[in-house]
């Protein structure tokens, strides 16, 4: 460490330093929970050489870096925060309730602008679930890039197209379940399951709902392939919205390709043909 801060310094480069609190809370379940957050009612931590009184891990973290750099004869390097941020699905303390800080984004790199439903879940399940929109475009939460703490909703995409309103779910008439297990694997190892985890926005479905769940997002992943949905006999479509309480059973967004072939806009198309014909 003493040598990369060595050459920092010698290039006028600044330190920079990741502080995940969220982690600090996914990491250890007996950490305090209002210490992860800024506005945590919390009992301070007393630093005992500064008598510096502490009551959120960021500010903690960050003057623990300070102070070394301090000691190791770099007190005057600039320290930059790489990353800081809150996920909000994929584990129990990830959601869009947990309290943010409103930042001026005009002196701050947003990191992740809508989730991320194939990013590798070697971290924890929350990984794909960092973005400040969701997966069309849609806020999930109050928070000000003005830095002016109105808490206000982003402005969401505009004229998203989706695809059909087809959910797939596990078939009530299924005879044979012994592959049930295998198949909500395979649909999982190639669609996003991670709202299924513990603590996670769909955590709370019976078994048939936690297969529906999985055979759905392959689907939607998929762009609604009807091949897609069958698992083996397991799976039937249904044009009933499906989703139950938090969890959501998503409709993927329109693709290029399945934009050209919508039964509506093909019909527009005729209907403008015809009426150049009549011209
Ligand atoms: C549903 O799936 C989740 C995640 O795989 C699992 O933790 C849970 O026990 C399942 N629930 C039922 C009722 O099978
Ligand atoms: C399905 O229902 C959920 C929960 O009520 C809702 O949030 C979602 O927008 C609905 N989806 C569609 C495609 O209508």
């Amino acid at each position: 460490m003493i040598a990369i801060v060595q050459f920092l310094a010698k290039n006028k480069a600044p330190f920079t330093i990741n502080i995940y609190p969220f982690l600090s809370l996914y990491g250890n379940d007996d950490f305090p929970f209002n210490y992860a957050f800024f506005d945590g009612d919390t009992t301070p931590i007393v630093d005992a050489t500064t008598g510096i009184q502490y009551t959120n891990v960021f500010d903690a973290n960050f003057d623990t870096l300070v102070s070394s750099l301090k000691a190791a004869g770099f007190g005057d390097m600039t320290i930059v925060v790489g990353e800081v941020g809150w996920p909000t699905d994929g584990d129990k303390n990830a959601n869009a309730e947990a309290p943010h800080c409103d930042l001026d984004i005009s002196k701050f790199t947003l990191f992740g602008l809508i989730d991320e439903d194939a990013k590798s879940i070697a971290p924890g399940s929350f990984e794909r679930h960092w973005g400040i929109f969701r997966y069309d475009g849609q806020p999930k939460f109050l928070v000000d890039l003005s830095g002016q703490a109105q808490n206000k909703l982003l402005v969401p995409a505009k004229n998203v197209l989706y695809l059909p309103k087809k959910w797939c779910m596990f078939n009530p008439n299924a005879k044979d379940v012994t592959k049930l297990a295998d198949n909500i694997n395979y649909a999982c190892t190639y669609a996003d399951c991670t709202a299924l985890e513990y603590g996670s926005s769909c955590n709370n479905l019976d078994a048939n709902g936690n297969a529906s769940y999985a055979f759905n997002m392959y689907y939607q992943v998929q762009n609604q392939d009807d091949l897609s949905c069958n698992f083996e006999g397991l799976a039937s479509l249904t044009t009933q919205n499906i989703s139950q309480g938090n969890c959501n059973f998503i409709i993927q967004i329109a693709t290029s390709s399945t934009f050209s072939l919508r039964p509506s806009l093909v019909g527009l198309l005729l209907m403008s043909l015809s009426a150049l014909m009549l011209l």
